[in-house]
């Protein structure tokens, strides 16, 4: 990996002290706010009233005495104070006389949201390296250009123009796509998974995503760290700080445009380097990244990494109504090199006990396609209690009998009763939708296909032994 970032700079303030003003500031100017719904700075300013954000809040419009219940003030060097931060929204040709008044006024952080910078080509380039330049001269750190912006819940701080805004949890994320985190916190709403901080990092003009890294690893609020990366700006750096996070806390990446078409792309998104699929790989596994190639995988892992406790092994029992699942989670279970548990003798008793005649005792557990949820109850509580179980698999398919809701209930209560992690599959459409959205709501991870499941535990399983070697 190649540094694009030859011109960075050393600032006497850590990136670290920098960004905690972009994560929790005592007040906020929305240059380029506006009174019309339709623009982006009427959202940033309406996200961050609607989010009751409760420092103090400037509205700055050359145009406009008042937006969204705010006096607006002519410009930044009109307001009572220099605020902590300032969050740019004003078309592209103002923005360099902005940032220029920011600095003037003693504003050390700002967040430039406006696009039409190094992403659009040479002269885009050439305006963004006079950004950097500005910013430089007064001491200013950056987020963006091109950020949808940065979001800190237990700050009740939401300084974007997303749609959906996150509830509070334990996730720290840093995109170098406004657009596919955008998606991904609407995504997040929809199943409650919550975020703890959130960034856009735009074109990295300044701040980058290991500088995010390093924050995030050392934030408290955040127990999980997730990325979306397109390219990596230094190499060295990165795997340097991932190494040293990934000790403390899953981090799970994306990285695209590792194939020549995508690092194409990639260049005239966000004019980013990417680098070569098999360097990414080994690297990433040096470094303990636990790296997702689909966004289906990347949302499979966070979902498994945010609820369930890590396993000590790979040895998984599942617990099924059906057959054909049953098949389908051996057949992923062994081709993503984890392995079937060999029951204990007393565990089988307690299901030969538990269970009516025909059920398979085995490994997969077949309840049988009459089982209602007593006997999920049964199956994986004896399941649990077996030292030779790492993990467990319930796996559910809607027959008249079946009580998803119930079984639902059951499968959660008991993922909280034992520090091995329980993942729910529940197949099927209508007839599972109420349990699955239950599932959510009492973080169970649950997922749709057994395949889905078992490479998320896969990735638990692998850092499991990454962190076992790591001591
Ligand atoms: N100081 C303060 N406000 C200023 C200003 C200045 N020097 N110059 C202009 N403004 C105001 C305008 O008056 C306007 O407010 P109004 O609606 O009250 O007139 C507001 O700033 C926006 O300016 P406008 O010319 O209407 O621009 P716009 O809203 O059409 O576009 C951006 C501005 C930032 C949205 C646009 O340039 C952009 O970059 N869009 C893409 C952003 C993006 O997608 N980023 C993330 C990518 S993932």
């Amino acid at each position: 990996m190649r540094s694009r970032r030859a011109r960075r700079w050393s600032v006497s303030t850590d990136a670290s002290l920098a960004i905690a003003s972009f994560f929790a500031p005592g007040s906020i100017a929305v240059v380029g706010a506006s009174a019309n719904p339709q623009k982006i700075g009427y959202v940033v300013l309406d996200n961050l009233q609607r989010g009751r954000y409760g420092g103090r809040l400037y509205a700055v419009n050359p145009r406009s005495p008042r937006i969204l219940g705010l006096r607006a003030y002519p410009d930044v060097l009109a307001l009572d104070e220099a605020p902590e931060l300032a969050i740019l929204t004003v078309p592209t040709r103002a923005v360099a006389k902005v940032l220029d008044q920011c600095g003037q006024k003693g504003v050390r952080s700002v967040l430039i949201i406006t696009a039409g910078f190094r992403e659009t080509g040479p002269a885009g380039r050439v305006a963004e390296d006079e950004l950097v330049a500005t910013a430089r001269r007064y001491g200013m750190r950056l987020v963006g250009p091109n950020s949808v912006g940065v979001i800190n819940t237990s700050a009740r701080l939401n300084a974007t123009f997303a749609e959906t805004a996150p509830v509070q949890y334990e996730v720290g994320m840093f995109s170098q796509s406004g657009a596919v985190a955008a998606a991904i916190l609407d995504w997040a709403r929809s199943i409650d998974l919550g975020f703890s901080k959130f960034v856009s990092l735009g074109n990295m003009a300044d701040l980058n995503e290991v500088d995010f890294l390093e924050y995030l690893g050392q934030d408290v609020d955040t127990k999980i760290i997730v990325g979306y990366l397109e390219g990596i700006s230094d190499g060295r750096r990165f795997m340097a700080a991932a190494q040293r996070v990934t000790k403390a806390k899953p981090l799970i990446v994306i990285k695209v445009g590792s194939t020549p078409g995508g690092a194409r792309a990639a260049r005239s998104h966000t004019g980013a380097l990417a680098s070569a699929e098999a360097v990414i790989d080994g690297a990433f596994r040096q470094a303990g990244i636990i790296r997702a190639i689909t966004m289906a995988e990347f949302f499979d892992a966070i979902l498994c990494f945010s609820y369930a406790p890590l396993p000590n092994g790979g040895r998984v029992a599942v617990v099924t109504n059906a057959g054909g699942p049953g098949v389908m989670a051996a057949d992923a279970i062994e081709r993503m090199g984890l392995s079937l548990a060999e029951l204990s003798h007393e565990t089988r008793q307690a299901l030969a006990e538990g269970l009516p005649p025909a059920a398979a005792l085995g490994n997969p557990i077949d309840v049988l396609g009459d089982a209602a949820a007593d006997r999920y109850q049964v199956a994986l509580e004896a399941a649990q209690a077996d030292p030779s179980v790492d993990a467990l698999l319930a796996l559910l398919t809607p027959q008249r009998v079946t009580e998803p809701e119930r079984t639902a209930r059951v499968i959660a209560h008991l993922a909280r009763q034992q520090a091995k992690p329980l993942l729910a599959v529940f197949m099927g459409g209508a007839a599972v939708g109420r349990a699955r959205a239950m599932l959510d709501e009492m973080r169970v991870p649950v997922y749709a296909y057994p395949e889905r499941a078992v490479r998320a535990l896969a990735a638990m399983v692998r850092y499991r032994a990454y962190l076992n070697e790591a001591g």
